[in-house]
């Protein structure tokens, strides 16, 4: 008996999987397994059920919290971003991968399958984590990439094997999970066509928000979200939360050319409203709180930690240099932001911290604590540099 686990979505690719690793591999059993990172209950009870109808073996695994925790914090903390895409799909990818491995070691599985094209990122991003938690005899199968096939190609196969899903109808290739949503494909591949209103779920259109603009506050505890307007969420909840009130004014859209790790450019269109405030608002919080070089080199640092994220390498030893470094400056991240929401707009307004770095008395122009003239000795030697440089070159004519 060999058996095979695959990571397992409901969606096309993944379920011509199915007949695909019994008809062209050859393998006797597959087992599917779908890793629930908050995507809609929907989409997990039709997995559940086609699973069902191909009669496979099929696992649900509630990763919410563990992605939340160890996956969205860190990222909240490293200000996440990729070319402007705020990583909720790619973060995701290893957990996913993980909690596949789990399984087939708890169920003693050959080989390990995803339903990747060979177009994408979530190819490396699965593959790497596979190799890293199995063992070096596992098997690692990409079918859809291996039989390079295309997506007409995977209807065909699907009906003549008795995977009915109405594929046709589906006009756009979404993946959602608690941070973020995403809508490819379709007339959406032509980067000069102007998406239609009906392909946004999460938020609202700015020209139809609410008229009057909001202000939501939220609370940091070492670069970690714990309270909205004050009051306490679990880490779920909030970002549950703060998706439906941030999305409410039209925040979070974005519509962009992305460049995928193989170098192709792809037009990628995302709604991540919790996202877009708590980065914005830690963005700003750190801004209050860490000194200039800290901040000038955490920008880098967190550069290259979107690199990893996004490509998918978090076991890159790098990565776990990169977080402890994130970590030590977070020590201090502790306070509140006020962002106002209006229309599609969202903009820091108020920011306050027992950590801050500023002194009002100090900068305040209202004020004796610095004497003026402390500062004619610096202003001195401000440039000295360049006049040297300036009358040498005047000299050497
Ligand atoms: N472009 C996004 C990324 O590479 C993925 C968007 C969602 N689609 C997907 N097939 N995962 O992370």
């Amino acid at each position: 008996m060999t058996k095979v686990v695959l990571a397992y979505s409901g969606g096309l690719d993944t379920s011509v999987c199915v007949p695909l690793l019994k008809e062209k591999y050859g393998y006797d059993e597959v087992i599917t397994v779908t890793v629930d990172v908050g995507q809609p209950e929907e989409g997990l009870k039709e997995a559940k059920e086609r699973a069902k109808q191909m009669d496979v073996q099929h696992y649900e695994i509630d990763a919410k919290k563990e992605f939340v925790e160890n996956y969205l914090h860190p990222l909240i903390q490293a200000n996440g971003s990729y070319e402007g895409y705020y990583l909720g799909h790619a973060i995701a990818r290893p957990l996913i991968a993980k909690k596949i491995c789990e399984i087939a070691e708890k169920e003693n599985a050959d080989a390990l399958a995803h339903g990747c094209t060979g177009k994408g990122n979530d190819q490396f991003r699965f593959e790497t984590t596979y190799r890293v938690h199995s063992k070096p005899t596992t098997e690692i199968i990409a079918p859809v990439r291996e039989l390079n096939m295309t997506r007409n190609e995977e209807i065909e196969y699907a009906k003549k094997h008795g995977v009915n899903i109405d594929f046709e109808e589906k006009k756009w290739s979404i993946d959602e999970n608690i941070w973020s949503r995403s809508i490819e494909g379709g007339k959406l591949e032509n980067p000069n066509y102007i998406p239609p209103e009906e392909i946004y779920q999460w938020t609202t259109n700015p020209e139809k928000a609410p008229n009057k603009p909001e202000i939501i506050e939220i609370t940091f505890e070492k670069g970690i979200p714990t309270k909205i307007n004050g009051t306490k969420h679990n880490p779920i909840e909030l970002i549950q939360k703060l998706n439906k009130e941030v999305g409410k004014h039209g925040v979070g859209r974005v519509d962009m050319i992305e460049d995928r790790i193989l170098g192709l450019k792809a037009r990628e269109n995302y709604e991540h409203p919790a996202a877009t405030a708590l980065i914005t608002a830690h963005q700003d919080l750190e801004n209050l709180i860490l000194t200039r070089k800290q901040l000038k080199f955490k920008k880098t640092v967190d550069q290259e930690w979107a690199d990893l994220a996004y490509n998918g390498l978090l076991y890159e030893p790098l990565y776990n240099s990169l977080q402890a470094f994130i970590k030590n400056t977070q020590r201090q991240i502790d306070g509140t932001v006020k962002l106002k929401l209006y229309k599609g707009s969202i903009y820091v307004v108020a920011r306050e911290s027992k950590n801050a770095l500023y002194s009002k008395e100090l900068v305040s122009f209202d004020d004796k604590t610095i004497d003026q003239k402390d500062a004619e000795g610096a202003l001195k030697y401000h440039g000295y540099q360049s006049r040297l440089s300036k009358s040498r070159s005047k000299k050497n004519k």
